[in-house]
């Protein structure tokens, strides 16, 4: 695997820190490559609980290069905390790298995400406050700060001074006072020494390391759902968490990746507003939500959680090319008697069976399902394909035949052990 994409597939969530950690075992350079502190990836290891934002979840592993790449966006005092909480656990966290090119989440761009949300009011994304579309937007209106402006100061003054005209105009519209850019400035600077020996040219980094045949592993943040082209637009991150972006976000071309690894749960959540045609609001989603833990890493916000939505993921499996699936979180549905899977939506007169070009279908949409049936036994002492239920093991079939996916992984914990890894994927109509 010389170079693997580790995406979520569904809204979030889904278990990309656990098997980016899996994963990273084999790797020598990790990369994140789009979003910022929006995310939240958890790693347990040895019984111990890892939750990070910005930081790739190949770090706990010494000896090997964790890269943040051009296309996230970085918000410097949360780096830096996260980096310090690593080292206060025992991990140096010395072996990180920053493109040059990656943007900085200022100050302004925390104050205007949420203000914009206030004034969506009951229109509002549900963002989790992180200045994440503010901070893309001036990428994209090429008013953006980049981690390399650190290294000229002359530059950097110009640059804030030119980008507080326009938003402190704003944040006088929202009655948020004015910012001074020479404080913004200094504030920011205060940063630069730490910055300056991690700041590198990533692209180069990573060819670099799969021309001399090292493993790079592309650690996806978000979900296809979320994707700014085609995630449920607006209820969207302002990135593209598909497997795509990251070949824009960490400088790498198409040819060279090999495998898409699409990370999607047993069962479907999401976190924020949007539509979820699948959603539940009866005692089994509060089932899931209970024992899946479904809370919101970064914002502790409650997940909303409903069944499986296999056109949902069928497309995500389309828009990412995914080679392969890890299904997470199977044994939370462990004890339930039926379990339902999606697969086609009604909308007005109209049945889907693809996932809807028109958000207002989307929005409509009323989830055809086929039941299939559930399994009592707990799944997390589970080490093999064999030690399933076979009701499980339908699952698990069901959702490989239905998406045309092979599926490589699935969880039953949280823990890195506790994930059974098929020796021979199944899916595209094979078997073990
Ligand atoms: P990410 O953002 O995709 O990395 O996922 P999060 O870390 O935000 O949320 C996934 C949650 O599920 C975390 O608390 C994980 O520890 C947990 N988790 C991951 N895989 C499994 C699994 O197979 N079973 C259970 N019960 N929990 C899991
Ligand atoms: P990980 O990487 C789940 C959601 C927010 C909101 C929308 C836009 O842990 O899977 P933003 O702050 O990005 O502008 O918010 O996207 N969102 C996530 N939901 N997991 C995430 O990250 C998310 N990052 C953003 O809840 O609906
Ligand atoms: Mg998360």
């Amino acid at each position: 695997m010389p170079a693997t994409i580790v995406i979520g597939a569904q809204w979030g969530d889904e278990g990309k820190g656990k098997i980016t950690d899996l994963l990273a075992e084999k790797a020598d350079v990790i990369a994140r490559y789009q979003g910022g502190n929006n995310a939240g990836h958890t790693i347990v290891r040895d019984g111990e609980e890892f939750k990070l934002h910005l930081i790739p979840s190949g770090i706990l592993y010494a000896g090997k290069t964790c890269v943040i790449g051009n296309g996230v966006v970085i918000d410097p005092r949360i780096m830096f905390e996260e980096l310090e909480a690593l080292r206060s656990r025992g991990i140096p966290g010395d072996n990180l790298q920053v493109s040059g090119n990656a943007h900085l989440i200022m100050p302004y761009h925390l104050l205007l995400d949420g203000a914009s949300e206030r004034q969506l009011g009951r229109f509002k994304i549900g963002t989790t406050g992180r200045g994440i579309g503010p901070c893309y937007i001036d990428k994209y209106t090429r008013t953006g700060i980049r981690v390399q402006d650190l290294l000229d100061e002359k530059i950097l003054r110009r640059k804030i001074h030119t980008a507080l005209e326009e938003k402190n105009w704003l944040l006088q519209h929202y009655d948020l006072g004015v910012l001074d850019p020479d404080q913004v400035t200094d504030d920011l600077l205060a940063y630069r020494e730490r910055f300056e020996s991690f700041i590198c040219d990533a692209s180069l980094l990573v060819n670099q390391a799969l021309d001399d045949d090292k493993h790079v592993l592309f650690e996806g943040a978000q979900g296809a759902l979320l994707d700014i082209d085609f995630g449920t637009y607006p209820f969207v991150t302002s990135s593209n968490p598909i497997a795509g972006g990251a070949c824009t976000g960490a400088g790498v071309g198409p040819t060279r990746i090999d495998h898409v690894v699409g990370v999607a749960k047993a069962y479907t959540t999401r976190v924020g507003e949007g539509p979820f045609p699948t959603e539940l609001f009866d005692d089994v989603g509060a089932a899931m939500c209970e024992v899946g833990h479904e809370f919101g890493t970064t914002t502790g916000r409650k997940r909303r959680c409903g069944w499986l939505d296999l056109v949902a993921l069928r497309y995500a499996v389309r828009t990412s090319g995914i080679t392969h699936l890890a299904i997470t979180k199977l044994d939370v549905l462990s004890g339930l008697p039926g379990l339902k899977v999606c697969t086609g939506y009604r909308a007005g007169r109209r049945v889907h069976e693809e996932f809807p070009l028109l958000q207002t279908d989307f929005h409509h949409a009323e989830p055809l399902y086929e039941e299939l049936p559930g399994w009592s036994e707990d799944l997390r002492e589970c080490e093999s394909w064999q030690d399933l239920p076979e009701t499980a093991r339908d699952y698990v079939q069901y959702i490989a035949t239905f998406t045309q996916t092979r599926v490589k992984f699935i969880a039953v914990g949280p823990a890195r052990d506790e994930t059974i890894i098929l020796p021979r994927s199944i899916g595209r109509g094979g078997a073990v």
